[in-house]
């Protein structure tokens, strides 16, 4: 957001993205397979999305699947995409009678093509609900979104409906996945990991950042408001000074 656009800040962050880590190590922690942490990790997908609702929350991004993640053992990869399957069909009943939107962002046309054919479905249940959405960032990386959006907005040049002299993040961030989207206020990372791993790299350009401890499979709907406590204690200055932020002195009027 531009300095010229500060608002006033928000007791509820809009749009929060979450970097779902952990299920790993939750698993081995109790001697089972990783899997198992995956499964748990889909009941706390469940769980945070009506919880970020229930507190007020406009739009909620998961991180449930990296361009880097095709790379991991492959039972480990089929296995991802069944649980993610499985959760589409069963949540759809759900959405639909909470009014929940989905969307996702990433290259979704190279998932396997049952899980494609949910995601379209759900999708196209769900495109009327406004109050909230639930995006999930699947086979998404923020570079392959920033090489994607570079070829779209090439094209788009190429063939006249854009002219460079013209090109503004505004114009550009419409080719992004996120296209139509409110940038997100806060990130979190689960699982005690500080990075950032490809996650909306310019989308979070002006976020906050909460990180916990908390494995994935065991973060819960205190963890979610302790993070947005820690939101509200933070300033948001966008690059303005903390005097700049705070409202101009009432001036005395004549009478
Ligand atoms: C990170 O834990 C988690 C993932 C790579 C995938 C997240 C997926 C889910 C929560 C389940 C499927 C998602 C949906 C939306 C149904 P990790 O395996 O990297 O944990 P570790 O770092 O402890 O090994």
């Amino acid at each position: 957001m531009p300095p010229s656009d500060v608002r006033p800040e928000p007791v509820v962050p809009a749009h929060i993205a979450i970097i779902m880590d952990g299920n790993g190590r939750w698993a081995k922690q109790r001697g089972l397979p990783r899997i198992e942490g995956h499964r748990r990790g889909v009941e706390t997908v469940r769980t945070t999305t009506f919880a970020a609702r229930d507190l007020g929350v406009k739009m909620l991004t998961l991180y449930a699947f990296s361009v880097e993640n095709w790379k991991r053992p492959q039972d480990e990869v089929g296995a991802l995409m069944g649980l993610l399957e499985y959760y589409l069909k069963k949540e759809l009943e759900t959405f639909i009678r909470d009014r929940v939107r989905l969307r996702t962002i990433g290259r979704t046309d190279e998932l396997p093509a049952g899980v494609q054919k949910v995601l379209r479905h759900t999708i196209e249940e769900t495109k009327h609900f406004d109050d909230y959405t639930l995006v999930l960032a699947l086979n998404y990386g923020a570079r392959t979104e920033m090489v994607d959006a570079a070829r779209a907005y090439a094209a788009a040049v190429a063939a006249g409906r854009e002219k460079l002299n013209d090109s503004s993040w505004d114009t550009i961030s419409r080719y992004l996945y996120t296209s139509g989207m409110p940038d997100p206020d806060l990130v979190i990372r689960t699982s005690g990991e500080t990075r950032v791993s490809n996650f909306l790299l310019m989308q979070a350009a002006y976020a906050e950042f909460v990180f916990t401890p908390v494995h994935w499979p065991d973060f819960t709907k205190a963890d979610l408001a302790a993070a947005i406590a820690e939101y509200n204690r933070r300033e948001r200055r966008f690059g303005l000074t903390s005097e700049q932020l705070k409202p101009a002195p009432v001036q005395n009027v004549k009478k």
